[in-house]
């Protein structure tokens, strides 16, 4: 069974400091804040040149902030009817935003079959570097902190480098189903976490 503990955390943090960058500080994860707005607003338009993210506009984003650090803590203490509690982290190294892990309080009854607990993603501009299994594995140190003991992780079956982050973090391959409505089987892995201390 995959063992997850603070102390596994903090070596693999160690090895990944040296790994990734040249920073003193680990990256580490953040609820979303003011200081990292430039930087987060440049990854928007990274995510937005290869077509994600495009309904969002960062000059008003710029502006406005405070309006959506307010908007990302309503998603996690009062989420709209229908929606589920859900906390927005950012993963930053030194000073630089590189990618955002979302954190499911609960499963309903579409998050069970596509979504899960934890979904992420890294700025084009820093993959291949091995943030990707670095958010997940804070992710579900976030997770084991709110009390799960198991979370959901779901990728498209066409995903490689999704499934190898999850497997690597100890997803377990429940079933891939075709889901209505997408083109795409949904890969669905389950990570155990109640062995952490
Ligand atoms: C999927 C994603 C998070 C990967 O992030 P990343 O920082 O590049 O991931 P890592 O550097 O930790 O790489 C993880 C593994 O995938 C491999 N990988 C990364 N990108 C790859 C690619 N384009 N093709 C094949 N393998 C790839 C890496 O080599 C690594 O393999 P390893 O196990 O041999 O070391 C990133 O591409 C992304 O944000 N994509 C868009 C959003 C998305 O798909 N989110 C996940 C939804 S489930």
């Amino acid at each position: 069974m995959h063992k997850f503990s603070r102390e596994r955390t903090s070596l693999a943090c160690s090895v990944w400091e040296g790994a990734l960058s040249s920073h003193f500080m680990t990256p580490f994860l953040t609820e979303p804040m003011l200081r990292y707005r430039d930087s987060f607003l440049a990854a928007i338009r990274e995510f937005q040149s290869e077509g994600r993210h495009t309904d969002l506009n960062t000059a008003e984003m710029q502006q406005y902030f405070p309006r959506y650090l307010q908007y990302w803590r309503d998603r996690k203490q009062n989420p709209a009817p229908g929606l589920v509690a859900e906390t927005t982290f950012w993963l930053i190294d030194g000073a630089t935003f590189i990618g955002r892990l979302s954190l499911r309080h609960e499963l309903n009854a579409n998050l069970i079959r596509f979504g899960g607990h934890i979904g992420y993603e890294i700025r084009p501009t820093k993959r291949q570097a091995g943030y990707g299994k670095l958010i997940l594995r804070l992710g579900l140190v976030q997770a084991q902190q709110r009390g799960l003991t198991r979370v959901l992780v779901t990728c498209d079956d066409t995903n490689v480098a999704s499934a190898r982050i999850i497997e690597s973090n100890g997803g377990i391959l429940e079933n891939t189903l075709q889901i209505e409505g997408r083109l795409i089987a949904t890969r669905r892995y389950w990570i155990a976490i109640q062995d952490a201390g």
